[in-house]
């Protein structure tokens, strides 16, 4: 614990503590010393705890915070901030650490961050990150995303003022914060309505034997006809392709008879496939099959490390042309990746990536209006995520070798769409955006959210490279 440092006229600690508050800052010459001077707990630098937190999910992007706190109250989130806008470094918030482009760790070296302790969902990812800018799941086709389902935010903005935001209240942040939350503030207490898990949910893998270009492209513009049609609400489904082939990985909200009365003929129209895996579970049963082994429940220190690069991509229906183009660069250009761990020309790497069913005539996602809040990709069939690891040495640097493959794939797709039918989920977030990052990953919500980004953090105290910008300040007054 540390001893607040006084001036020599200082007594005792307890009758001092609340007139703390009230020194000037200008008393603290380290931000370090600030938030000792506020009470607020941070880590020192290395300690263990600082090595913990300070440790990126991503091990491809370390960054070193210019000062870690560890607010335990609201109150201390207030105070964090006041002493790194007295010491002009920026705040971003922390929550699991699960973070693909580290944002929770600051970017350029400056930042304090502002670590919570939430608690953490299935397979290392936090709650913060998660159903502040999207929180997509195996049950979204069903229910929504994650941020459809709060009802209220309780948030310190950056001139350290709490407020509670709901529909009502403070309409405009509480729009902002459910889809941009890290560039508005610092999240401190989720309300969600919820809803009653069904007895049984059947999950299921199938094997595709889509090995050929022909096989790709009329079994993806199939399988495309029947998301945006018929695909019912109780399914949750989506397609991965790798090394190894095309499978698809669904959760059903229902028995298995039930769940058999849809997959059977969906799959006898793709083409066929061989099942790998159904089992019915009950709710929680579910969410540990996710987690695949790890603990569903918080643990910390945080412990999920991987060297990766990864990118995304949220569509409307592909049109022939773009599966065309897709498919041509799965078979010449990304197959002379392929490695198997340990053999090959890039030994060690594996990349993947995952094609959710995210939209469609039946999913809870397109039903609930575009304009309820700052998640831009309501109208979007597809959700696509692109993972690109090594597991050992280094993600190569260079970039014909490296970034190049994952560029290709989103290239092959993004080639022949128009702007509008294409965007990015900033939950799979790209450094390599910044500059695009607020058109890919917010689209027609990018006025809107600088103007309540002008309004709650004017001076940017919450920047990260990806985050909303504020507005301008106009200079006619119409
Ligand atoms: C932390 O350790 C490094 C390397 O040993 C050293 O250069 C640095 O001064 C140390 N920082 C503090 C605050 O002790
Ligand atoms: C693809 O699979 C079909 C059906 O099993 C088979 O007839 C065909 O030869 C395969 N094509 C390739 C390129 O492996
Ligand atoms: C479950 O697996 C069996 C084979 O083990 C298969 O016949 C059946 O169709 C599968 N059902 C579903 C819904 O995956
Ligand atoms: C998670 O931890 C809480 C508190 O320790 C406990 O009540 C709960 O049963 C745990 N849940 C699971 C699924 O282990
Ligand atoms: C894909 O491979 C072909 C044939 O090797 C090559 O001509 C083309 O430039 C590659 N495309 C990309 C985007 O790398
Ligand atoms: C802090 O900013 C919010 C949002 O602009 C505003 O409602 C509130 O009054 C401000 N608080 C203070 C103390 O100025």
């Amino acid at each position: 614990m540390h001893s607040p440092k006084l001036t020599s006229n200082g007594g005792l600690a307890p009758l001092l503590l609340p007139l703390l508050r009230l020194l000037p800052l200008a008393a603290a010459s380290t931000l370090e010393s600030c938030l000792e001077s506020y009470s607020v707990p941070f880590n020192e630098q290395n300690t263990t705890a600082w090595d913990n937190d300070a440790a990126p999910f991503n091990t491809r992007l370390p960054y070193v915070p210019a000062a870690i706190a560890v607010p335990l109250t609201t109150a201390h989130i207030e105070d964090a901030i006041r002493c790194a806008v007295e010491f002009g470094v920026k705040v971003n918030p922390k929550s699991g650490g699960h973070s693909y482009a580290s944002l929770g760790l600051g970017v350029l070296d400056t930042r304090v961050y502002v670590a919570d302790e939430f608690s953490i969902l299935a397979s290392s990812v936090g709650i913060g990150g998660h159903v502040l800018h999207g929180g997509f799941g195996m049950s979204s086709f069903t229910h929504g995303l994650a941020l459809d389902a709060i009802t209220a935010l309780t948030v310190t903005l950056a001139n350290s003022t709490t407020v509670r935001a709901t529909a009502s209240d403070h309409p405009d942040l509480f729009w902002a914060l459910r889809g941009a939350g890290s560039s508005m503030g610092v999240v401190s207490e989720f309300e969600f309505a919820t809803f009653e898990p069904p007895e049984e949910l059947t999950h299921f893998e199938v094997q595709l034997g889509w090995n050929d270009t022909e096989s790709v492209v009329e079994g993806w513009l199939e399988l495309q006809k029947w998301g945006e049609e018929e695909m019912p609400r109780e399914m949750n489904m989506r397609f991965g392709v790798d090394g190894r082939g095309v499978r698809l990985d669904g959760l059903y909200h229902g028995g298995l008879e039930d769940a058999e009365e849809v997959v059977l003929p969906l799959v006898e129209r793709l083409g066929g496939g061989l099942f790998t895996g159904n089992v019915t579970y009950d709710w929680l049963g579910q969410l540990k099959g996710y987690a695949a082994g790890e603990p569903i429940n918080s643990t910390r220190p945080y412990r999920a490390h991987e060297k990766f690069y990864a990118k995304s991509l949220t569509t409307r229906a592909l049109p022939r042309a773009a599966i065309e183009s897709f498919t041509d660069y799965f078979f010449n250009n990304a197959s002379t990746f392929l490695s198997d761990i340990g053999g090959g020309d890039f030994p060690g790497r594996v990349w993947w990536l995952l094609i959710d069913i995210q939209g469609g005539a039946n999913s809870r996602i397109s039903e609930i209006p575009a304009e309820s809040s700052a998640y831009a990709h309501r109208d979007k069939l597809l959700l696509f995520q692109f993972y690109d690891r090594v597991f050992f040495g280094d993600y190569p640097e260079d970039e014909a070798e490296g970034y190049a493959l994952l560029d290709g794939f989103v290239e092959s797709v993004t080639s022949k769409l128009d702007e509008d039918d294409w965007g990015m989920y900033v939950n799979y977030a790209d450094p390599r955006t910044e500059g695009v990052a607020e058109e890919v990953y917010y689209r027609q919500n990018v006025g809107r959210l600088r103007e309540v980004k002008a309004a709650v953090d004017p001076t940017d105290v919450f920047y990260n490279p990806l985050g909303i910008k504020p507005a301008e300040v106009s200079k006619d007054d119409s």
